[in-house]
């Protein structure tokens, strides 16, 4: 099971353990960060699961969709780093990836 870090608004960092075959949008939720609202629940329609994912691991991730595309251009916190949590599968390539909660908008 990879290691992921988590790293909240206030950017402490915290190592929790991500299973594979959930979201990462799923795995940061139930490890009780509430910063992630997550609100439509994974259906990739509200944009409140938007993290920053470590550029290292940039090209182990699935391609972005053009619905994540077009919802991530709703936040002013986009950057190339950008990701929406729940169209992220977790695999044993994020081993030890870092991933920061985007601020909200
Ligand atoms: S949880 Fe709504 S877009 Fe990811």
């Amino acid at each position: 099971m990879p290691q992921i870090t988590v790293v909240n608004h206030e950017g402490e960092e915290t190592s929790v353990d991500a299973a594979d075959g959930r979201t990462l949008m799923e795995v940061i939720r139930d490890s009780g960060f509430d910063e992630l609202l997550a609100l439509c629940g994974g259906c990739c329609s509200c944009a409140t699961c938007h993290v920053h994912i470590d550029a290292a691991y940039s090209d182990k991730l699935p391609p972005m969709s053009e619905d994540e595309n077009d919802l991530l251009d709703s936040s002013e916190h986009r950057n190339e780093l950008s990701r929406l949590s729940c169209q992220i599968p977790v695999t044993g390539e994020l081993e030890g990836c870092k991933v920061t909660i985007a601020q909200e908008d």
